[in-house]
């Protein structure tokens, strides 16, 4: 059963309001969401499938092989609510494991979450699909429909990392009271690991990476009237240390001028514009993070090589 809560929208107001406010910064910085249109998604999804990008296979292998521990600790029943779906492809392995009343998977990319949706119901006849398009970084109303059902947050990914870890403290809190008091929220979190490894991952050789981080500029051209030189930049991935995160930047390679949405700016040679923050997390670091917003945590599993943790947590 699929039922469709939202469309997708046209023409984005916050699209313009938050790359003029990113560009007029000093040093620019844009949120990462707006990598997400459909070519951005699309881009994301081919990340995944790279060699040096461990996170989702990672995570992936952790929900396949734990199962039986899911069914245990989280049990039958719950309205299983995934922040960012996407395209959803490692969530049948949860849902298999603990049979949830109803599942609502929440994502800003309308096309993407339509089609994964309607591959998941089909695949589980019986349980409600009630898919939400919607920035989940701001209060998300949820479906009337599983108000009353104990309700499982999942929020695979480490798309945590992309928050500042205030900002990701406001998101958890914000999700436990929407989630309810009976709440169980399952999370991933990428690990502090060996800077290379870290690097490499978001710097691939086959330059995927760099191309999503630059699709960013392509969007803008298209939708905001842009006339940024998209080919004087390059896509950079540094290690910040003293925050513990990867930064995504990119980086003009010459001294230039150009418009969004009919507002003029400047750029200097090796000036970035930081696109993406994608903060990694220590086990301890972790359980603070989760603790800090009102979130237990009850078990954690890691694969051998310790590259990514699953939280189960309660509220
Ligand atoms: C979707 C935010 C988890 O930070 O690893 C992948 C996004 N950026 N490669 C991440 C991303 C560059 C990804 N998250």
């Amino acid at each position: 059963m699929l039922l469709t809560q939202d469309l997708a929208l046209t023409v984005n107001p916050a699209f313009r309001r938050d790359m003029l406010a990113g560009f007029s910064r000093h040093p620019k910085a844009t949120p990462p969401i707006w990598f997400y249109d459909h070519r951005g998604s699309q881009l994301f999804e081919a990340i995944t499938d790279l060699p040096e990008y461990y996170p989702t296979r990672t995570e992936t292998a952790l929900l396949a092989s734990h199962g039986a521990d899911f069914a245990r600790a989280i049990g039958p029943g719950r309205a299983v609510v995934e922040f960012g779906a996407g395209s959803a492809r490692k969530t049948p392995h949860l849902l298999r494991a603990i049979q949830p009343a109803a599942y609502v998977p929440i994502d800003i990319s309308g096309d993407f979450l339509h089609a994964s949706s309607a591959g998941l119901a089909a695949a589980f006849p019986g349980m409600p699909v009630l898919p939400v398009v919607a920035d989940f970084t701001h209060p998300v109303a949820l479906p009337p429909a599983i108000a009353a059902m104990p309700k499982l947050g999942f929020f695979p990914g480490s798309t945590i990392g992309n928050l500042e870890p205030h900002a990701a403290v406001d998101l958890l809190r914000a999700m436990r009271g929407s989630l309810g008091t009976e709440a169980m929220l399952l999370i991933g979190m990428d690990r502090v690991k060996d800077v290379d490894r870290l690097i490499a991952a978001y710097d691939d050789a086959a330059g995927v990476t760099a191309a999503f981080n630059l699709n960013l500029l392509h969007r803008i051209n298209r939708e905001l009237e842009g006339d940024l030189p998209v080919e004087a930049f390059v896509h950079r991935a540094r290690w910040n240390d003293a925050a513990a995160r990867i930064e995504m930047h990119l980086e003009a390679q010459e001294a230039m001028r150009f418009h969004v949405a009919a507002t003029p700016f400047a750029m200097t040679r090796g000036e970035t514009i930081h696109t993406e923050c994608s903060h990694k997390y220590d086990g301890r670091d972790s359980r603070l993070l989760l603790r800090a917003a009102g979130w237990e945590p009850v078990e954690e599993w890691r694969d051998d090589e310790d590259l990514f943790s699953l939280i189960l947590a309660r509220a």
